[in-house]
C-alpha cells in the first residue's frame, strides 16, 4: 500500500486566491443542490429537528439551506472558509481538526472531505468519524484497485472497495444506500449511506 504522509492538510492548502477559486466553482456547479438530495433521504427517517454533524463544511453552502430544518454544527479547520460560512447563515460553526474534534449528532455527513486524508491515517480517521454519529452520508473516492493515495499538493485517497466495506463492517456499521457521483480513469465517487448496526 503506497503512503505520502508529508503532504500538507486540505485545510491548510486551501487558503486565499485557491480559496475564491473553489468557491467559485462550488457555487456555479452547485453541487452541493445535488448532495443536499443525499442528505435530506437520511434526514426523513429521523425525527424533527436531529442534530446534524457537517464535517469539512467549508464555506456553508449546504448548511444555509439546512439551519432552518436542524440543529446544525458545521466544522472546519479553514478559519478563511468559516468567515465565509458565517457571512451566509445563522448556521453554528466550529473551527475545528475533525481528526480530533468529538461531538454527538444523530446524522453526520461530509462532502469532498474524507477522500483528502492520506491512506496511513484513513481508517483510524473513518474510525473517529464513524463514532460520532448512528447515521451517516459520505462522499468517498473508491477503486477496484489496491487503495492509493494520488495526491500532489494535498492527499487525494482512492481507496479498495472490499476495504472500504469491510471497515464498515469492522465498526458495525451497514451501508444503508450507495449512489455513483461520477465514474473516471481512477475510479469511482461514491455516496454512502450508512447506519449503526443493532446490537443482538
Ligand atoms: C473540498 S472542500 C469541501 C467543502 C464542502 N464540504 C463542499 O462540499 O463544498 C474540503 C473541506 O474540508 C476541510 N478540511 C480539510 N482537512 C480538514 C481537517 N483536518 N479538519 C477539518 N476540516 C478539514 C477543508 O478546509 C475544506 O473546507
Amino acid at each position: 500500500m503506497e503512503m505520502t504522509p508529508a503532504l500538507p492538510d486540505f485545510s491548510e492548502w486551501l487558503r486565499g486566491d485557491r480559496l475564491a477559486a473553489e468557491e467559485k466553482i462550488w457555487l456555479e456547479g452547485e453541487h452541493y443542490e445535488w448532495n443536499l438530495v443525499h442528505v435530506r433521504k437520511a434526514l426523513a427517517a429521523l425525527g424533527s429537528r436531529p442534530k446534524v454533524l457537517e464535517l469539512g463544511c467549508g464555506t456553508g453552502n449546504m448548511a444555509r439551506s439546512l439551519v432552518d430544518e436542524v440543529e446544525y454544527l458545521g466544522v472546519d479547520k479553514n478559519p478563511e472558509a468559516l468567515e465565509m460560512a458565517r457571512a451566509k447563515s445563522s448556521a453554528m460553526f466550529l473551527e475545528d481538526d475533525l481528526r480530533h474534534f468529538s461531538a454527538t449528532a444523530d446524522l453526520c455527513y461530509s462532502f469532498a472531505v474524507l477522500k483528502h486524508f492520506g491512506l496511513h491515517e484513513w481508517d483510524s480517521l473513518f474510525a473517529h468519524v464513524l463514532s460520532l454519529a448512528p447515521n451517516h452520508v459520505h462522499q468517498l473516492q473508491v477503486t477496484n484497485g489496491e487503495s492509493f493515495d494520488d495526491g500532489v499538493n494535498w492527499h487525494s485517497v482512492w481507496l479498495n472497495k472490499t476495504h472500504l466495506l469491510d471497515l464498515i463492517s469492522k465498526y458495525n456499521f451497514i451501508l444503508n444506500d450507495c449512489a455513483l457521483a461520477w465514474s473516471g480513469a481512477k475510479g469511482e465517487e461514491w455516496v454512502i449511506q450508512l447506519q449503526q448496526a443493532v446490537q443482538a
